[in-house]
């Protein structure tokens, strides 16, 4: 797919990180760029730096998805790029047991229904919501293409860590889902594809000491850093302007194997 001013694209989580990066990417190519986020503040802010629309949007909420969409339609027109990257990560340990009473507990039910909501079915939603969209775009270029679904997963599908449990049942639908998705759109020229990112600096890492950023570094084989949004948006970019990419779940880790802890 061209990536020119003719199109347009919304972005779930696009208020900072991977999300940020992808927006600023986008739109320096001339797409028309929507942003959809629970953090107004952020939301508005990232959107007026690049020229797009912000419209809040609790992806797990389809009412508010539904206001969202409306909203930078009208502003854009419908959508021929969705790119998900709203998501939350939490840590919890299946069973624990405290150190002083000897008491166990087990990970709630809550917390991990949340992290589902958020990463699997608000993911689950916008691909919904925005496929049945793009089937009503002409079709465009040498291929009939119509769109293009790009959701984030994480290495953590495939090498969830000790605490992972819900983060890594999570974004493994999200893994499993590329290829049923990306079959039962092909016959409307929609293209799916899944990003699994390994270790990238956003502000999800912020909250982290130096020292825990930096052994984070250290473990990634070649480059020994962590990765930047500018690198995701690069990929993301990529697959759009690929037309043979679809179906596809690709790591983007520098060779990461994320160790049990
Ligand atoms: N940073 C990494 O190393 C890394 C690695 C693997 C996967 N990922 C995935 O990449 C995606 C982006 O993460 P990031 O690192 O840029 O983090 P981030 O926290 O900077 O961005 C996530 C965004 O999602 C938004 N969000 C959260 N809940 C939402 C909801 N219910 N509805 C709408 N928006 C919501 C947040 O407000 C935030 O702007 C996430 O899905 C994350 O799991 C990140």
């Amino acid at each position: 797919m061209e990536l020119n001013s003719n199109i347009s694209a919304v972005i779930t989580g696009a208020a900072s990180g991977l999300g940020a990066g992808t927006a600023k990417a986008l739109a320096a190519k001339g797409v028309k760029v929507g942003i959809l986020d629970v953090n107004e503040e952020l939301g508005a802010k990232t959107a007026a730096e690049i020229g797009g629309t912000f419209a809040r949007c609790d992806v797990t909420d389809e009412a508010s998805v539904d206001t969202a969409l409306a909203a930078v339609r009208a502003a854009h027109g419908q959508e021929r790029i969705l790119i998900n990257c709203a998501g939350i990560a939490i840590g919890k340990r299946l069973v624990r047991k405290d150190r002083e009473t000897g008491a166990i507990s087990h990970h709630d039910i809550a917390s991990y229904t949340r992290v589902i909501n958020i990463n699997l079915i608000g993911t689950f939603t916008m691909i919904a919501k925005c496929a049945a969209g793009m089937v009503t775009l002409d079709p465009t270029g040498p291929d009939n293409e119509r769109g293009m679904i790009i959701s984030t997963a994480s290495v953590a599908a495939e090498d969830g860590q000790i605490g992972q449990v819900a983060y890594a049942a999570s974004k493994g639908g999200v893994q499993s889902m590329t290829l049923p998705v990306a079959r039962d759109l092909a016959k409307d020229g929609i293209r799916v594809a899944a990003i699994l990112p390994g270790l990238f600096h956003t502000p999800m890492f912020d909250g982290l000491p130096d020292e825990a950023k930096d052994a984070l570094a250290a473990s990634v084989p070649f480059p020994s850093r962590l990765g930047t949004p500018a690198e995701y948006a690069q990929l993301a970019l990529s697959i759009c302007e690929n037309v043979m990419l679809n179906g596809v779940n690709i790591r983007l880790d520098g060779a990461v194997r994320l160790a049990p802890r």
